[in-house]
């Protein structure tokens, strides 16, 4: 048996995707810089691509900028910034993704002050410390996620960027956890930049897109043939791109019935967590991204049941893919306070649109076996 339940680290490729994709593989060869029909051919798909995903994000086509992925698109958000704007110190929240933490880190030691923003006990930002950091000198950006990775937790990004903005920073937002899950909407949002990833809402991986409004002055962050505004040179990756814009089109169409889905399998599942004794559900309090559980089982050391649980045959992690494996408690759990101790206890589940209701049954009774197996007594956790 294999049930995957690992969405937020990774989405499985939509068939309907890798149609859209398939005649860019095999067919139109030609640089969509060319001006000949097979150059043609390329470019039409790119731009095609371009309204999907501006349609998903209620954007201008003109302020969608290709990138790789997630990781390029908080790089160039934050460099890009930081390069244009010598002056002011550079904000983010506590519980970034490393994209973007550690680029304003590269430049934190480079000698640019760079701040963090502090989170709450459940993960939200502590919008009085942050309006005093607002006050306090000249800020040029500040960057802070929609939806956090681990927990799940949806931030109030429009009511931050209104604040970062009245004080004349910059406001970027990670919206790579976001993006499919719930309405985005850039026009609307006060953000002057949103990071976006195609392979989180079931498209290929190696696309993504950094949405940024025009007025914005941003350094390139690939000198070369002029790609992209001139801001991201290089060939495009016409397939993967195609991909990403016809993944973005079906999420937009199915965005309330995934809503819907999900919620529905993580509200079971968090019924039938909060049965085992000892569990903590981390920002059950908070509004949170419809798939995503983080919690933890004290004592039992989540490399530990992540290894059981893989080989039943159940993929979930322990919160970042980049920290799974490693025995580093997750910064965003310690960031809200949580001891280290039941930090190193952290599971993820993050369920997808093609979870069935069975899944998320067998991996509750999987879990409870595992414990019962590693000494932990529980009562009937069955679900009727
Ligand atoms: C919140 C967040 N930002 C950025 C990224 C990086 O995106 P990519 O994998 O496309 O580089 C991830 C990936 O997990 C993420 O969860």
């Amino acid at each position: 048996m294999a049930v995957y339940l690992d969405h937020n680290a990774s989405t499985p490729l939509d068939p309907r995707v890798l149609e859209a994709m398939a005649p860019f593989l095999r067919g139109p060869y030609g640089n969509p810089s060319s001006a000949h029909r097979h150059g043609r051919a390329a470019r039409d798909a790119i731009e095609t691509a371009r309204a999907q995903m501006a349609a998903l994000v209620t954007a201008d086509p003109g302020e969608v900028i290709f990138t790789s992925g997630g990781t390029e698109a908080n790089n160039f958000a934050v460099k890009g910034v930081a390069a244009k704007q010598q002056h002011g110190r550079l904000l983010y929240s506590a519980i970034e993704h490393p994209s973007v933490l550690e680029p304003l880190q590269a430049l934190a030691r480079q000698g640019r002050a760079v701040e963090t923003i502090a989170v709450d006990a459940e993960g939200r930002v502590d919008e009085a410390a942050f309006q005093q950091q607002l006050r306090r000198s000249k800020v040029a950006l500040v960057s802070c996620m929609v939806a956090n990775n681990e927990t799940g937790v949806i931030q109030n990004t429009t009511r931050l960027a209104m604040l970062a903005r009245a004080a004349g920073a910059v406001f970027h937002a990670d919206a790579v956890q976001a993006l499919g899950k719930i309405p985005l909407d850039f026009a609307a949002s006060g953000a002057q930049l949103l990071s976006v990833s195609s392979h989180k809402i079931y498209g290929p991986k190696g696309a993504g897109a950094l949405i940024a409004d025009r007025a914005l002055e941003l350094e390139p962050l690939l000198h070369g043939g002029g790609q992209e505004r001139g801001l991201r040179g290089g060939t495009e990756n016409v397939a993967a791109i195609a991909g990403f814009g016809a993944a973005a089109e079906l999420a937009g169409q199915e965005l309330d019935r995934r809503k819907t889905h999900t919620r529905h399998l993580r509200e079971r599942l968090e019924t039938a967590l909060m049965r085992i004794p000892g569990i903590r559900i981390f920002s059950a309090g908070a509004i949170r991204l419809p798939n995503t559980v983080q919690f933890a089982v004290p004592s039992i050391h989540s490399a530990t049941l992540l290894g059981l649980l893989d080989k039943k045959g159940f993929a979930v992690s322990s919160g970042s893919a980049c920290a799974s494996g490693s025995d580093q408690a997750s910064h965003v759990l310690l960031a809200m306070g949580v001891p280290q101790d039941v930090a190193l206890c952290a599971i993820r589940v993050s369920v997808g649109k093609d979870n069935t209701q069975n899944e998320v049954d067998q991996f509750v009774e999987t879990l409870c076996t595992l414990m019962a197996g590693l000494g932990v007594t529980l009562p009937s956790v069955a679900l009727s």
